[in-house]
């Protein structure tokens, strides 16, 4: 290992927005949709290792909400890929102790993508490695707004009061009501920004930004950004 990283340290919860696939395809000469292609392979070898380090959440941002907005033929080569992905499950993931989850609402894709979502969900749902958790059709301020329409609902029909809304509370109407907050996230590509990944969630994270593109984003790149992390320092507000 060329860092020395502390296992008695290791985050809990790891964020990464897989950015610049698009550029590392037009550098090679190659169509948007191989350099996502190129993007799945790398999830895989960075999914495993972190898995070995320990970290229990990997969440990686797929498929956002204003991805829709992308070109017909990119948004299906992304769907492709998934579909992939999943149906080949058990030969990227089997038997390493992944449990794929999904974040995000998928009630726009494909019936038969959504049916694959919640097959590979539930297979997978008893292991206890690393928790993959993939944003797909996933916005932070959607979320946010999600969790809100149904606390008012749960207000207006009577099953809470208003003394109970508190921060606990709204975390428990999130994706990741179950998830803890991430303690890192990872920006390759080159971008200093969150695009709406884990608004609310990312409160207290540590950031860690690379100009390296996301397929070429290598086990080393990695481990530099969880050495960094842990020579910070956090303190949550307070001293
Ligand atoms: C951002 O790069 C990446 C995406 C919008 C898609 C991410 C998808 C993958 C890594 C592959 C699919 C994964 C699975 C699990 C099947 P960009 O296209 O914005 O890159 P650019 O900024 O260089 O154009």
């Amino acid at each position: 290992m060329k860092y020395n990283i502390d296992t008695n340290n290791i985050p809990k919860h790891v964020g990464i927005i897989m950015d610049g696939n698009g550029r590392y395809a037009q550098k090679l000469g190659l169509k948007r949709n191989e350099g996502h292609k190129a993007g799945a392979e790398q999830l895989n070898v960075i999914s495993e290792h972190a898995g070995n380090l320990g970290i229990k959440y990997l969440t990686v941002y797929t498929f956002s909400t204003e991805n829709w907005k992308r070109p017909k033929e990119e948004v299906a080569g992304i769907m492709k890929l998934l579909r992939m992905y999943l149906l080949n499950w058990e030969k990227y993931i089997g038997g390493k102790g992944v449990r794929i989850r999904v974040l995000g609402d998928t009630s726009k894709f494909e019936v038969s993508l959504q049916n694959l979502i919640n097959f590979v969900t539930d297979k997978t749902k008893n292991e206890n490695k690393l928790t993959l958790n993939i944003a797909l059709g996933y916005g932070g301020r959607n979320e946010i707004v999600s969790a809100a329409k149904s606390i008012a609902s749960e207000y207006k029909n009577g099953k809470i009061s208003l003394e109970d809304i508190d921060e606990k509370l709204f975390s428990e109407h999130l994706y990741t009501s179950d998830i803890p907050d991430p303690d890192l996230i990872i920006r390759p590509g080159g971008e200093l920004r969150l695009s709406n990944f884990l608004t609310w969630q990312s409160a207290y994270s540590e950031f860690w930004f690379s100009d390296v593109l996301w397929p070429e984003f290598s086990v080393d790149d990695f481990d530099k950004a969880i050495y960094d992390y842990q020579t910070r320092h956090r303190r949550y507000g307070g001293l």
